[in-house]
């Protein structure tokens, strides 16, 4: 899979992929992270790729012609136009699932926003998808693509080695994962659960389903709406207190 991220500060985004399990990816030749300085593209003799909003306000907006010059330029690498994700606040929040429908993509183009953000005509020229990683404002889109990048990466085949890939982890079936332990059994007078000693395989798994239960009730109820749910998980839910039918968000 191809990411192109068009950005004013390639060389941070370039660091942020280089290393650990999305560096090896790219230098196993499965996945390419290119990054692309929209100031290249501008014409403006001075380097300029800002200018300020009409109708007044704050701050400075991202201007449409180098954008466009720039993913222009992305596009004739590029046997079909690819499809562009805008990271802004004002998007659909990225999800688990989001950045597994977006692993099936073997091209991205990813916009990262600076300053107050970018003309709304580039995005509608690039039919840009917005995408938002949370309720909170960051200083400019880099962080949350290399984020974005991150999530979507390891859902790639291969990317993730035999023992990395978490069939189990955190959102898989919307609930939240178990708590792990490993060696020493005993830290600091904290002993590990004893059903993990016990080699009974299948108590184990009771146990992890139970606690990732409880996990997801006390930390985000919210996920317990759509989680798939079996009978003995709603009996065990109702025994903390639950009720599908009362359940409130997070
Ligand atoms: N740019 C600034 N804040 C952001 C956020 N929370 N998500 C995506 N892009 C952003």
């Amino acid at each position: 899979m191809q990411f192109h991220i068009m950005t004013l500060f390639p060389d941070m985004v370039k660091t942020g992929l280089c290393t650990s399990i999305i560096g090896r990816a790219q230098r196993d030749g499965i996945l390419q992270v290119d990054t692309w300085n929209i100031r290249d593209y501008t014409l403006e003799k001075h380097g300029h790729v800002d200018d300020y909003p009409y109708g007044g306000g704050a701050g400075m907006l991202m201007q449409a012609d180098p954008i466009l010059r720039c993913y222009r330029a992305i596009s004739d690498r590029c046997s079909q136009a690819p499809r562009v994700i805008y990271t802004t606040p004002q998007g659909m929040l990225f999800t688990q699932s989001a950045a597994k429908a977006l692993a099936k993509e073997d091209v991205l183009v990813i916009l990262c926003g600076h300053y107050e953000g970018v003309d709304e005509r580039a995005l509608s020229l690039l039919n840009a998808e917005c995408y938002s990683i949370g309720d909170y404002v960051l200083t400019g889109g880099e962080l949350p693509a290399m984020v974005m990048a991150d999530a979507i990466s390891r859902m790639v085949p291969g990317v993730l080695k035999n023992r990395e890939s978490g069939e189990e982890e955190s959102f898989e079936g919307d609930l939240l994962e178990y708590p792990q332990y490993t060696r020493p059994d005993c830290y600091e007078g904290l002993l590990v659960p004893p059903v993990l000693l016990s080699g009974d395989h299948g108590k184990v798994d009771v146990w992890r389903r139970e606690q990732s239960l409880r996990r997801t009730l006390l930390r985000r109820p919210d996920l317990l709406r759509t989680a798939e749910l079996s009978k003995q998980d709603l009996e065990f839910l109702s025994r903390l207190g639950y009720s599908p039918e009362t359940a409130e968000d997070g």
